[in-house]
């Protein structure tokens, strides 16, 4: 085993702490059935937990015909997973290790990403089977300055193809991992682009494939790409980095295929993982700016921390143009955001995500309340935030406007994911915008559930929500490229593309875009 394997592997030397059951997913807890307007109601059959019995042989699921060997392996997918009690718990949050630059020449960043199976024995005796960059769960931090040129080469020792997408970043399309540009098992290529000036800030990468994405990323291919200022308006502040992913086990160690379920509400693991660990103890000593990502294939994280101030200073795509006070942060699958934490009081908390209903189909528990670390606060002198940190730009309303619409179709033969009544196809362009021009996007969820949407290649505004025939602004306004949508609801946006080429935008819930829930934007 590698050392970079120490993230995962510390938590198994470790000793065990006494199990609790707040990760409780797999039990029922009654009857909670959502169905919206749809026609599956036979589909659910009343109290059925396992949807798979349901289905048969040339059943369409999304991109997808299944076989019976399909569904074989879904039904199995759903057994005997492991006890959330038998991974360790409470030991101290680790750092996310740091790629190394292999790079003497000054804004150079130069290194590699190899893709490949390793194994960790995180269970004793049990191991587990990861695709992990460079053996390491979380992938290596790449931290680099804007204005910095990075050179990364992805070197493929995975079965299958593979892509690196930047996610995020504003990267040129044909350095940003689209599924059409894959690097085959063996194969190599390296990614070349310049990180703009004006955009530091918390970004990710993973796997960008053909119909792959879902399996590579709970596989464990993820990694943190932070981009720093040189004028930081926040450097005197004590930093940390929370990366949430998760992560789900059968009884024998193994990654569990993905369900029935799975594929339709997206996955959720039984271990909510914070810097690759279950459930770990932190300090929060002083006021402390936090970057958080949320690279979990489904579950939305709705924080909240007691016995202490928090601002948000940043959002997906930079700093905000001031510190806000806020109780609770709503971080969906690939949204990040950087906190302020002031300790209001020398107290033991515990970081909680609340229960959020985002109206998963079927039979499904509703998600509980759970606890994902213990904090340590210790009260400190009050910290002065610095004001007028940037002025976000204000785009003026275009005359073209623009209908996304979010859509979902089920019934006995089939369960469909759709963008504008279309699944994904790569030799679509679905829509064709101008480089350098202001757009109008309205995004329509039009199901019963939550999706949220992500767009390639631009950060863009949030004009407005519009939910239950109630319009309202957005709470924060910053850079995003990343925003949920509650069922039913619009949201405007307003964006530039400033590069030619393809970009992609989907459902950040990793299943939902691989079965097909994204669509192609070219930028000419
Ligand atoms: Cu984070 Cu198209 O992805
Ligand atoms: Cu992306
Ligand atoms: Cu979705």
């Amino acid at each position: 085993m590698k050392r970079r394997t120490f993230m995962i592997r510390v938590a198994s030397v470790a000793g065990a702490i006494a199990a609790t059951n707040v990760l409780a997913f797999g039990q029922k807890h009654g009857a909670h059935n959502k169905m919206g307007n749809m026609n599956h109601d036979s589909m659910m059959g009343k109290g059925s937990h396992d949807m798979t019995q349901m289905i048969s042989p040339s059943y369409q699921l999304g991109n997808r015909t299944l076989t019976a060997q399909d569904i074989q392996v879904m039904q199995n997918a759903s057994k005997d997973l492991l006890p959330a009690s038998a991974i360790p718990q409470g030991i101290d949050l680790p750092l996310l290790p740091i790629l190394k630059n292999e790079s003497t020449e000054p804004k150079l960043f130069k290194a590699t990403l190899t893709a490949k199976p390793v194994n960790i024995e995180l269970i004793k005796g049990k191991p587990t089977d990861f695709w992990a960059y460079n053996n390491s769960i979380p992938g290596p931090t790449i931290e680099v300055y804007e204005g910095d040129t990075v050179e990364i080469t992805l070197d493929n020792q995975l079965s299958q193809p593979t892509t690196i997408h930047w996610h995020g970043i504003l990267v040129p399309a044909d350095q940003d991992g689209n599924p059409q540009d894959e690097v085959k098992p063996g194969q190599k290529r390296t990614y070349k682009f310049t990180i703009p000036e004006g955009t530091a800030g918390t970004y990710w990468y993973h796997p960008h494939g053909h119909n792959t994405v879902a399996e590579q990323a709970y596989r464990g291919l993820a990694g943190t790409f932070i981009v720093k200022s040189k004028t930081d308006p926040y450097e005197k502040f004590a930093q940390q980095n929370w990366l949430f992913s998760d992560l789900k086990l059968q009884a024998n160690g193994k990654i569990a295929e993905n369900t029935f379920n799975d594929w339709m509400n997206g996955r959720e693991g039984q271990f909510l993982l914070m810097n690759g660990v279950f459930k770990p103890i932190l300090n929060i000593t002083e006021p402390t700016r936090i970057r958080i990502w949320n690279a979990c294939s489904a579950k939305f994280l709705n924080l909240t921390l007691a016995d202490t101030k928090i601002y948000i200073i940043a959002t997906d795509g930079g700093f905000l143009e001031n510190p806000q006070e806020l109780q609770k942060l709503l971080l969906t699958p690939g949204e990040r955001a950087e906190l302020l934490i002031i300790p209001t009081s020398t107290s033991t908390v515990a970081l909680k995500s609340l229960a959020y209903d985002r109206g998963k189909m079927g039979m499904v528990p509703p998600d509980p309340d759970m606890t994902l670390a213990t904090v340590n606060l210790q009260k400190n002198a009050s910290a002065t935030l610095p004001k007028n940190i940037r002025q976000l730009p204000i785009y003026a309303k275009p005359s073209i406007k623009r209908l996304i619409e979010y859509t979902e179709v089920m019934n006995h033969s089939q369960l469909l994911f759709l963008v504008n009544g279309k699944m994904h196809d790569m030799n679509r362009n679905d829509v064709t915008v101008k480089a350098g021009e202001v757009e109008e996007w309205v995004i329509f969820n039009n199901s019963h559930m939550d999706h949220n949407f992500h767009i390639h290649g631009t950060q863009f505004l949030v004009i407005e929500h519009n939910y239950n025939n109630q319009k309202s602004k957005p709470e924060i306004n910053g850079f995003k490229d990343t925003v949920n949508l509650r069922p039913y609801e619009k949201v405007t946006i307003r964006f530039i593309q400033n590069e030619k080429g393809l970009r992609m935008y989907h459902c950040h819930i990793f299943e939902h875009e691989t079965l097909g829930m994204m669509g192609q934007i070219k930028i000419q």
